[in-house]
């Protein structure tokens, strides 16, 4: 049984009488410990799949087991639960809080949930170690640099443990040898720490650079095909031409997430 199973995802957006069809009949599996890279053109709906994976968004329709347990059929407590136990999230802007200093951003979650403080904090500043930024565990986000911030907001996604890291652009906006320390810091998390990651890159020289490489367009996604050809060559999520119509997108289908705006 893989990690993810998802099976048949459809999602739509709705805006100005307009729908954009952004997930068309995406299957794909990954299995517990695979780190894999997502590419693909601004606007492909990357980040929309993240957060269907991340359950933080639903789609109208499809299916998603996490560990074998049926995700979009969870009340919103079991969602949440799911979330805070077993998913760490690097978004594309990484929202550190400016108020706090790094060490006790990194905490944050931990802190959350009220575990102890004094090992939240112990924990959060072995990571921020890790992370090369044991130096700067004093500093808040408005005294650090992009590269720095980001790498605090992985070391935020990991401070629970997650099984499964989520990590959108992490690399975004940064120079190229920083983007490749902290795809190096993915790879070491993935390989020592035992964390299933997926990771959004537009750099795709990077992206070659994981194990296993999706790609991601017109509403598909698709296993890069490496030079050489070896790689898989059937679609993940075959091409359909007709998307479900909204009214498809059955409240049944997805119980436990609020109503999508627009639907
Ligand atoms: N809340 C929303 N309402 C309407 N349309 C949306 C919404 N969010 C995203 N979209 C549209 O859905 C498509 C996919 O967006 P998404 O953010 O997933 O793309 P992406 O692949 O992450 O792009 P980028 O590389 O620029 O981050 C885009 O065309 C976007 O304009
Ligand atoms: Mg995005």
């Amino acid at each position: 049984m893989a990690l993810i199973e998802l099976r048949r995802i459809f999602k739509s957006y709705f805006l100005h009488g307009k729908r954009i069809d952004v997930l068309r009949d995406v299957s794909l599996d990954i299995e517990k410990g695979e780190l894999v890279s997502l590419i693909g053109p601004s606007g492909a709906g990357k980040s929309t799949f993240l957060h269907v994976l991340g359950t933080l968004d639903a789609p109208a329709a499809g299916t998603m087991t996490f560990d074998g347990r049926s995700v979009f059929t969870m009340n919103d407590a079991e969602l949440a639960e799911l979330r805070n136990r077993s998913i760490g999230f690097v978004f594309q802007s990484h929202f550190l809080l400016p108020e706090f200093t790094a060490v006790e951003n990194v905490a944050m979650p931990a802190l959350l949930r009220r575990l102890d403080r004094k090992q939240a904090l112990h924990d959060a500043r072995e990571l921020l170690e890790r992370m090369g930024l044991l130096a700067r565990a004093e500093h808040r986000p408005g005294e650090l640099s992009g590269g720095e911030s980001q790498r605090v907001a992985l070391a935020r996604a990991l401070v629970l443990k997650p099984t499964l890291l989520l990590a959108d652009e992490p690399t975004g906006n940064l120079d190229p040898a920083t983007g490749e320390s902290i795809h190096n810091l993915l790879r070491e998390v993935n390989r020592e720490l035992g964390v299933t990651a997926v990771v959004v890159t537009h750099n795709e020289e990077l992206a070659r650079s994981m194990p296993r490489q999706l790609r991601m367009a017109t509403g598909s996604i698709l296993p890069v095909v490496p030079e050489g050809g070896e790689g898989e060559d059937a679609p993940l999520s075959p091409a359909v031409p007709t998307p479900p119509t909204p009214a498809a997108a059955t409240p049944e289908a997805t119980p436990g997430f609020p109503e999508e705006g627009g639907e």
